[in-house]
């Protein structure tokens, strides 16, 4: 590196001598600046160990950028690590914005001022919770493009943008004395695939924008790092809290004993999902965990340090299932979602204290304030159904992109060329669809439940069809990330064995725009009834209401339906009333003394239009009693004839089990029969079933249908954790539910399976280890 050239002693010398030479390039001697040294990372030529806090700028109001960096400061923290958003930055291909809260270069400047390094991932996929792993849903536009593969169609669109973020950070690397220590490439390959040429290609551009004289890295799992692993990058290991640290570093002390020792993504947290309870991790196994890493020098990222906001509709959805993502990444981080300290916080600032080299921890940032405002009526509202757009006329169904549009509903509506008794529309939408027969609501069709089917009972000829479809966030992870939106597929009717395919569609677009929103014909609400559900009418709502002193508050959405919300032209975020988060977080550097405008979009409507702020956050009020079909569904196992019955062996890692002849079925039913301790809990991290020839059949589609138990509680350790492609999560009993514990997995169609792969938790010790187990295949 160009900036290695004072002669330091030899001692020094030594242990800058790469494991690589091109990851470490420092045969020369270092003196100013960092370096991957043998065994440590370099800072000025001294041991240096990264603490680095997780932040994402687009995740919080640029107001506010400051305070968060300083309270990541006081909690001991040297870095700031941050993943630039592909889909943030180019909202249309080649129209680039790094302005305003977009404005990465003044981030990073920010975090320089406070004394802090950086750690760049600029993707281009970054999962994260985000909005297709961060990539521009205008990239479906061409429907064969392979994404996070060597495509030319993908890549040279990741090579724009790679120019234009390294135009951003020019003069902002280590070795131009600014603060950027370390750049990402790609981001866990190793659970999407094996290729190494298209991570290659990543670096490669990655390399031609930031130079040669800048540390590259790729983070991975510990289990699967090596499939994408490239030899002169940097390889460092994610994992979350609970995990035994030992066993996550071992592998790759074995393949470069001389390589720092980095966990650049330390789960502090987790994210919620709609539908499900609010997740946690418990303070003092993070603790624990950061403890270890920093008693043995080992490098750490805090993922989360503070989540924050998925601020309109830019929070992604999970796979395997669909699983959207809620509007608040709190993620049970050290700071919370309004940037506040917590008990972690405390905690992790006492133990970070005594790692300061004697120097006193800068003092904790002031809190901004927190306000309640009187609760408001949302006083007009243009009807949905009232004020429709006009249509364009197609011959068939098309995905929302194939349209031009990227985010917000979709209306398909149809004539019915001819009638029929039993009929069944047949249409998967993606990703709330409301189904209407002339008029009236027929039925709701929910991507997270897997619905593709709804009886319509008789309809005659000259009917109309209305298929509503709301998009909620595109898959950010698995092979899944190729989600288009609104109907992907095709829309027909079923009747008695007859297909009935309508050949002519109107197509209706509701953009999320707020232009397009409040454009509307307003009406007092006042004038309308409430339907039978108690529901005002579907449609766009706003208010203007008064506050007399600024501040954070937490806007109450419990009496509304689903949709999104504008605060004084900002997208503050989705709602649904099904939770778990009621409440929304209202940043007060966007509120303003004196009168503010709020805009809310509700395709079910309120049952009371009505926004109250409140002072603490609702995260985990779920309404409903989750998406499973619980113990009721469990099939008798009894007169069946397991596929396989055999014990694991005990100890962490994956384990295979081969069935002694495969067998054909779409149903799987995990039987567990005893924990290796001998104790009546148990817990699977990650299953795979792999086909006759040994290869793993794709998890995308997998749904629970049936499990006798599952722990709810704090933690979130629900049945689908046990194939959620996420080695940190798992299934586990409610406490103290006798064995055996049954889970039932519907794999989307039929598969030939012959053996199976269990992963146990990661914790040392693998704790609640799964014994004696049988394996059902059912139709
Ligand atoms: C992975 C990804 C992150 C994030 C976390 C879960 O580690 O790299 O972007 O999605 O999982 O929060
Ligand atoms: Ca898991």
């Amino acid at each position: 590196m160009k900036y290695l050239r004072t002669i330091l002693s030899a001692a020094v010398l030594a242990a800058t001598v790469a494991f690589s030479a091109s990851v470490c390039a420092a045969e020369t001697t270092p003196a100013k600046g960092f370096a991957v040294g043998k065994g440590t990372f370099l800072l000025d030529g001294e041991p240096f160990v990264v603490k680095a806090a997780e932040l994402h700028y687009p995740r919080i109001p640029k107001p506010y950028w400051e305070h968060r960096i300083r309270m990541c400061k006081a909690l001991g923290m040297n870095t700031i690590c941050l993943y630039v958003f592909w889909n943030f930055h180019e909202q249309k291909p080649g129209e680039y914005d790094f302005s305003g809260q977009r404005d990465l270069r003044e981030f990073i400047e920010l975090c320089a001022a406070n004394g802090m390094k950086v750690i760049l991932r600029p993707g281009p996929y970054v999962c994260a919770e985000w909005e297709m792993g961060g990539l521009p849903w205008w990239l479906l536009k061409d429907e064969d493009i392979r994404l996070r593969e060597l495509d030319p169609r993908f890549t040279a669109h990741v090579d724009s943008f790679m120019e234009k973020v390294a135009e951003q950070t020019a003069g902002l690397l280590d070795a131009d004395g600014g603060p950027i220590i370390m750049v990402q490439v790609e981001n866990e390959y190793g659970s999407y695939g094996k290729d190494k040429p298209y991570v290659s290609e990543v670096r490669d551009i990655v390399r031609r924008h930031f130079g040669d004289d800048v540390a590259l890295f790729q983070c991975d799992w510990s289990s699967n790092f090596l499939d994408n692993g490239l030899d002169d990058l940097l390889w460092t290991m994610n994992f979350g809290t609970g995990a035994d640290i030992d066993s996550q570093f071992a592998e790759l002390r074995k393949v470069r004993p001389d390589s720092p020792l980095m966990c650049s993504e330390f789960w502090s947290g987790w994210f919620d999902k709609w539908g499900a309870r609010h997740e946690t991790r418990p303070a003092d196994e993070m603790i624990a965990g950061i403890g270890e890493m920093l008693s043995k020098g080992i490098s750490f990222s805090l993922y989360m340090t503070h989540g924050g906001t998925n601020w309109g509709h830019w929070a992604g959805a999970n796979s395997p299932g669909y699983a959207p993502d809620v509007t608040s990444y709190d993620y049970d981080a050290p700071i919370n979602e309004n940037g506040a300290v917590t008990p972690k916080y405390h905690l992790l600032r006492d133990l970070m204290a005594r790692y300061s080299d004697g120097q006193p921890l800068p003092e904790i940032p002031a809190a901004i304030p927190v306000v309640e405002v009187a609760s408001f009526e949302l006083d007009s509202v243009a009807p949905l159904w009232r004020n429709l757009p006009e249509a364009r006329h197609d011959s068939t169904v098309r995905p929302m992109e194939m349209y031009d549009q990227g985010f917000g509903s979709i209306i398909y509506s149809t004539t019915l060329p001819q009638g029929g008794d039993d009929v069944t529309l047949v249409v998967e939408p993606h990703d709330y669809a409301l189904v209407y027969l002339d008029g009236r609501k027929a039925g709701i069709l929910d991507r997270r439940n897997g619905d593709s089917e709804l009886s319509l009972g008789s309809v005659k000829a000259g009917s109309q069809l209305d298929i509503l479809v709301e998009a909620m966030g595109r898959i950010n992870f698995g092979r899944a990330i190729k989600d288009n939106k609104g109907i992907s597929r095709d829309a027909l009717l079923v009747s008695r064995g007859d297909t009935i395919r309508p050949s002519q569609w109107d197509v209706t677009l509701l953009p999320d725009d707020l232009d397009f929103y409040t454009s509307q014909h307003f009406e007092p609400v006042k004038s309308f009834e409430r339907d039978a559900d108690g529901r005002l009418p579907a449609g766009v709502y706003t208010a203007t209401f008064e506050i007399d002193s600024v501040g954070d508050t937490f806007l109450d959405m419990s009496s509304w339906g689903k949709g999104l919300i504008y605060v004084n032209g900002h997208d503050i975020g989705r709602f649904w009333e099904i939770g778990p988060q009621q409440t929304l977080y209202m940043p007060g550097c966007w509120l303003r003394e004196g009168s503010n405008e709020i805009v809310v979009y509700d395709i079910l409507g309120p049952k009371d239009a009505r926004i109250a702020g409140l002072r603490e956050s609702l995260l985990d009020e779920l309404k409903t009693d989750g998406e499973h079909a619980g113990a009721t569904n469990l099939p008798d196992l009894s007169d069946i004839a397991p596929l396989m019955e055999a014990t694991f062996a005990p100890g962490g890692g994956w384990q295979t089990v081969k069935a002694p002849a495969a067998l054909k079925g779409r149903r799987v039913a995990l039987q567990i029969l005893s924990a290796i301790d001998g104790g009546d809990d148990t817990a699977v991290a990650e299953l795979n079933l792999l086909d006759a020839d040994g290869n793993a059949i794709p998890r995308e589609d997998w749904r629970v249908v049936a499990v006798n138990s599952e722990d709810r509680n704090g933690g979130n350790h629900t049945g689908e954790k046990a194939f959620d492609r996420q080695e940190s999560t798992f299934w586990r009993n409610a406490p103290g539910t006798p064995l055996p514990h049954t889970l039932v997995i519907d794999m989307g169609k039929e598969y030939e399976i012959g053996a199976l792969q269990y992963l146990p938790r990661m914790e040392s010790g693998a704790p609640q280890s799964v014994g004696s187990f049988r394996l059902y295949l059912l139709d």
